[in-house]
């Protein structure tokens, strides 16, 4: 006893002593061996600074999420506020919340009228999940169909549908009846047929490397989808909430889906997801069984509050009339024979170098020596990931652009 005693102190002492990088690594659950190791004590705008006040240029915003920026003060605002009344009440759908209300209204009026009942979740999987089960409800069909290199989420259903066997191999048994086709291939659309309950697709692909449609591509999928009865689900986890130039990415590519999926940029830095669909689509969670998707905190009245502070800033501030100019100017100055190719839609660019083993140290350099926080894709490892706030300003975009330029210079040179 007394020895166990001790060694709890003990253990309770050291734990004192020790750093927030050895408690990271020691306590918290890693899933590389390889992680950042990046310490961060605070954030603003574009920019995280670490303890010793190192200044670090945000160029993937969290992936994807902080599309307003870090700490924007109307988020700051509204979470403020939100604070000072409740957190949470309730499990999801029953008490009448303002946030949640007001927040579902304002995401309305920027979508297709038929777009009208919001579910919100925590996350963009969770997001996902219940998209594929309304698909599921909607049709009383179990097939479904998403693309190659797609990345849809981590949880199982979520899993299922993303396009990478590497991925997804050791966690099977998964969703059955899951069939992909390759993206801009309207050749494969002979897998979608009147056994498929939705075709679920990223409207630009991010994790494959930012993949944009031809034009005509999703129009004619959501054709084929019409013709056997299949529901088109969209994710812009990823491509939504601004990061294109538009507010929603499918706004370019002349589409509608029947259930739309948005998170990541969506909650200004807050966890919140949602799937979106029609009155009628949606109804069917209502009845066999009743709560036919419940969650606890989806919803939660900060995250919902900061979700519309996000969306009110990407309009009142204008931040989409920026975006287009804002990504050639990245084109404009980033030009090295190194330089493959530069793909991207709006603020969501993927620069391709030859190889990872080329990348990788430049994404290195730029961060430990310039001071600039790049990334590569999950199902591309050749190109590095340009994601900055849209709020990033024209000098911001310059003096990223000269240390990328630097750090591939002295990889490449
Ligand atoms: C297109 C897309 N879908 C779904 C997800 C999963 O979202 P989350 O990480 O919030 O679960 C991601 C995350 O990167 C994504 O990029």
């Amino acid at each position: 006893m007394a020895v166990g005693y001790g060694g709890l102190r003990g253990r309770a002492y050291l734990c004192g002593m020790l750093t927030p990088r050895q408690l990271f690594l020691r306590y918290q659950a890693q899933t590389s061996d390889f992680p950042l190791l990046l310490e961060i004590e605070r954030a603003e705008g574009v920019y995280m600074y670490g303890p010793e006040g190192q200044r670090y240029l945000d160029l993937i915003s969290g992936i994807g999420v902080s599309n307003v920026g870090h700490r924007h003060p109307r988020v700051i605002q509204a979470i403020q506020n939100q604070l000072d009344k409740y957190l949470h009440l309730m499990v999801y759908g029953e008490l009448v919340q303002a946030p949640p209300a007001q927040l579902a209204h304002a995401l309305h009026k920027t979508l297709p009228t038929h777009l009208d009942s919001v579910y919100f979740t925590n996350s963009g999987t969770e997001a996902i999940e219940g998209a594929l089960k309304l698909a599921k409800r909607h049709t009383g069909r179990t097939g479904l169909v998403s693309c190659l290199n797609a990345y849809h989420g981590s949880t199982h259903g979520a899993l299922s549908i993303t396009g990478s066997e590497g991925f997804k191999n050791s966690y099977r048994p998964l969703l059955p009846d899951v069939h992909h086709i390759r993206y801009n291939e309207p050749a494969d659309f002979s897998l979608i047929d009147e056994h498929t309950a939705a075709v679920v697709i990223e409207t630009v692909q991010g994790e494959a490397g930012v993949r944009v449609s031809e034009p005509g591509y999703l129009p004619a999928l959501r054709q084929r989808c019409q013709e056997v009865g299949a529901l088109l689900i969209l994710d812009e986890i990823q491509c939504g909430f601004g990061r294109t130039g538009t507010f929603w990415a499918f706004e370019q590519f002349g589409v509608q889906p029947d259930i739309l999926v948005c998170a990541k940029g969506m909650g200004g830095g807050m966890p919140i997801g949602a799937f979106i669909s029609s009155q009628e689509i949606m109804s069917g969670f209502k009845t066999n069984p009743i709560l036919g998707h419940c969650t606890t905190f989806g919803g939660h009245p900060v995250s919902c509050a900061a979700s519309l502070a996000t969306l009110q800033a990407i309009q009142q501030e204008n931040l989409l009339a920026g975006v287009a100019e804002k990504a050639a100017r990245f084109r404009r100055q980033l030009v090295h024979p190194a330089i493959r190719a530069i793909r991207g839609c709006g603020l969501l660019m993927a620069v391709e170098f030859e190889s990872f083993e080329v990348l990788k140290p430049i994404i290195d350099r730029a961060l430990f020596h310039e001071g600039i926080l790049t990334d590569w894709f999950l199902f591309c490892d050749n190109s590095l990931r340009l994601a900055p706030p849209l709020i990033i300003a024209d000098d911001e975009i310059d003096a990223a652009c000269a240390a990328l330029l630097r750090a591939i210079a002295f990889v490449c040179n």
